[in-house]
């Protein structure tokens, strides 16, 4: 910006020529991660070495020329440390170590070595607001009441179990005559206090029974977190995915959440987490967590799950330029949002919004917690169509932008149809409203072959996908016109392209239903045209003279276009055009 302006005042075209390095300066200091496209792996579904059915580390080592050819700047990679599994790994019994059935510390440290030689960066994934009731803090601090661990998780005695106005997730869990101290609920399902004998108290846990809350409002609780974040620094990773962490404090009087009118998936009361999720305590931790990690060299990155109901309060998370928090807190309204759709008009809000944050927006449409973007943005007719389409938003905004292991070859979300296949316990409570998360974790496709090129195990932890005999890494890179190819041309693109990575966004034509269009600024602007409806649609008049030339197109005949007059975008269809 600095040189740009300081020419502001003479002629155009040596301000364009100057805007032009100033681009190029601006990119040459830019951190790895602000045009970053990250790549979410799923340990136990990606690829399986030691043929026992469940992904490993050298699994991922295994595929990472792949990665690398796709483009990807960093894996994320999901928890890989020791743990009981309950929730497949975000359980976590040892924050310092490496599960066995994953591999070793030496495997570890082999995959981070190798991921470096291809430039791809590793992020972790962080779980801070509870452990396993494995770990050993747990297992101390539920052994009495006064040993030296005993307030690092979140202890109640429980009220009288003849208190009035309990609610029936409280009846339901009433033991020696007490009852929870509030109305709180699991995320998965039921009251979130557990009665422990031996203390005669309750414990909190926001998730699963097995994932007890640490009490972040004990200093020992951070102090000892840091230290496992520390660990991970010094080995030289590049960054973490911290997960839940709008939940790591509680309201000090435990006071009964507002209840919301109907039921959830578990058939429990809506609640309206006034008291339990996003107090303002959490950003505190964020800043010191920033403060730690920005201790260390070569640009370590904050990434944040913060499922966030609008853009305000997703703003709230990088902090301010004074007092930085996360550089990369996720907009998940896009892909998550309850009325996400596959619709111009959602696009657009979604995307105008994404760009009103003071740092680097990060947009997510794909991730281990929801069904697959190509089934809920599908109509099942014209899957990879609109898979296209939404690859080619993600990939053309300006964002640093998450994909899930699987999603750029479209694979499906395989929901298991018998209550007795399902792994993910909240599956098994839920059902048949909630048939729980198994659906999009199924192994990795990589080729048509036997258990898809995942594993030599006749029996995978859960079951190939059936269609891998279309849909594989290794058939899709065969065929220019596939998912996979288009996803790799346009992340070569936006790395390539000054507009693509850097250029705001001015969406034009704004009151199109059908055709969203945004143009990424730039001395060589580029524009996006992306048809979201079934029918052929008019290129809107006026968006770019002269002659254009094509950077990306998924369909062929758009490829040979000249100019944007007369020009019309076949139903569902992504073009991405400059002028020649
Ligand atoms: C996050 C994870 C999810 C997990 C939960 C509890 O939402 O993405 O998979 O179950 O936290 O750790």
């Amino acid at each position: 910006m600095g040189i740009f302006r300081r020419i502001a005042g003479v002629a155009g075209s040596l301000c364009l020529f100057w805007a032009a390095l100033d681009a190029t300066a601006a990119d040459t200091k830019a951190p790895w991660w602000k045009h970053a496209l990250v790549y979410e792996i799923y340990p136990r579904s990606f690829g399986d070495s030691n043929g026992d059915g469940v992904g490993d580390l050298n699994g991922i080592n295994a595929h990472l020329d792949d990665l690398e050819k796709l483009g990807v700047d960093a894996i994320w990679i999901a928890p890989m440390y020791p743990s009981p599994q309950a929730d497949f790994g975000y359980d976590i019994s040892d924050y310092q170590a490496i599960d066995p059935q994953y591999g070793t510390m030496a495997d570890f440290d082999r995959l981070q070595q190798a991921a470096k030689q291809r430039h791809i960066h590793v992020i972790l994934d962080m779980v801070m607001n509870h452990t396993s009731d494995h770990h050993a803090w747990f297992v101390e601090s539920a052994s009495s009441r006064n040993n030296p661990k005993s307030d690092w998780y979140v202890w109640n005695d429980g009220i009288p179990a003849d208190t009035a106005h309990l609610s029936a997730v409280q009846r339901r869990n009433i033991h020696d005559g007490k009852a929870p101290p509030n109305n709180w609920e699991s995320m998965f399902g039921g009251s979130a206090w557990q009665w422990v004998p031996a203390r005669q108290q309750f414990y909190y846990h926001r998730f699963y029974i097995q994932q007890p809350d640490l009490n972040w409002r004990n200093p020992d609780v951070e102090k000892a977190m840091f230290g496992a974040i520390r660990f991970w620094l010094d080995r030289g990773v590049d960054g973490f995915r911290l997960d839940a962490i709008s939940v790591l404090f509680e309201d000090t009087e435990l006071r009964n959440d507002p209840e919301r009118p109907g039921t959830n998936a578990q058939g429990e009361p809506n609640l309206n987490y006034l008291y339990s999720d996003k107090l303002p305590e959490v950003h505190g931790v964020m800043r010191r967590l920033r403060a730690l990690v920005d201790s260390y060299p070569g640009q370590r990155v904050l990434i944040g799950e913060t499922y966030e109901p609008n853009i305000k309060l997703l703003d709230e998370w990088y902090g301010t330029k004074e007092a930085p928090q996360l550089q990369l807190p996720m907009n998940l309204q896009l892909g998550f949002g309850w009325q996400a759709s596959f619709d111009a008009t959602w696009f657009r809000k979604r995307l105008q919004e994404s760009q009103q944050v003071h740092g680097q927006p990060l947009l997510v449409v794909d991730n281990h917690d929801n069904p697959r973007s190509i089934d809920r943005f599908g109509d099942g007719t014209h899957d990879v169509e609109r898979a296209k389409v939404v690859a080619a938003a993600l990939l053309t905004s300006r964002a640093v932008a998450l994909t899930y292991y699987g999603a750029p070859i479209g694979m499906t979300t395989a929901t298991p149809t018998r209550v007795e296949d399902v792994r993910d316990p909240v599956g098994v409570t839920g059902w048949p409203k909630d048939k729980g998360r198994d659906g999009e974790r199924t192994p990795m496709q990589w080729t048509s072959g036997a258990q898809a090129g995942f594993s030599t195990s006749p029996k995978t932890w859960l079951p190939v996908n059936p269609n891998h005999a279309t849909v594989n890494v290794e058939d899709e890179w065969k065929q220019p016109e596939s998912l996979l190819n288009w996803h790799r041309q346009l992340i070569a693109l936006r790395r390539d392209n000054p507009a693509l990575r850097d250029g705001a966004m001015t969406f034009l034509d704004n009151d199109n239903p059908n055709v969203l269009v945004y143009r990424r600024e730039g001395t060589r602007p580029v524009l996006v045209m992306l048809n979201f409806s079934g029918s052929a649609q008019p290129v809107p008049k006026r968006l770019m003279q002269g002659k254009i030339r094509t950077l990306a197109a998924s369909e062929d005949s758009l490829r040979e276009v000249a100019t944007l007059d007369e020009a019309s975008l076949p139903a569902y269809s992504a073009w991405v055009v400059t002028s020649d």
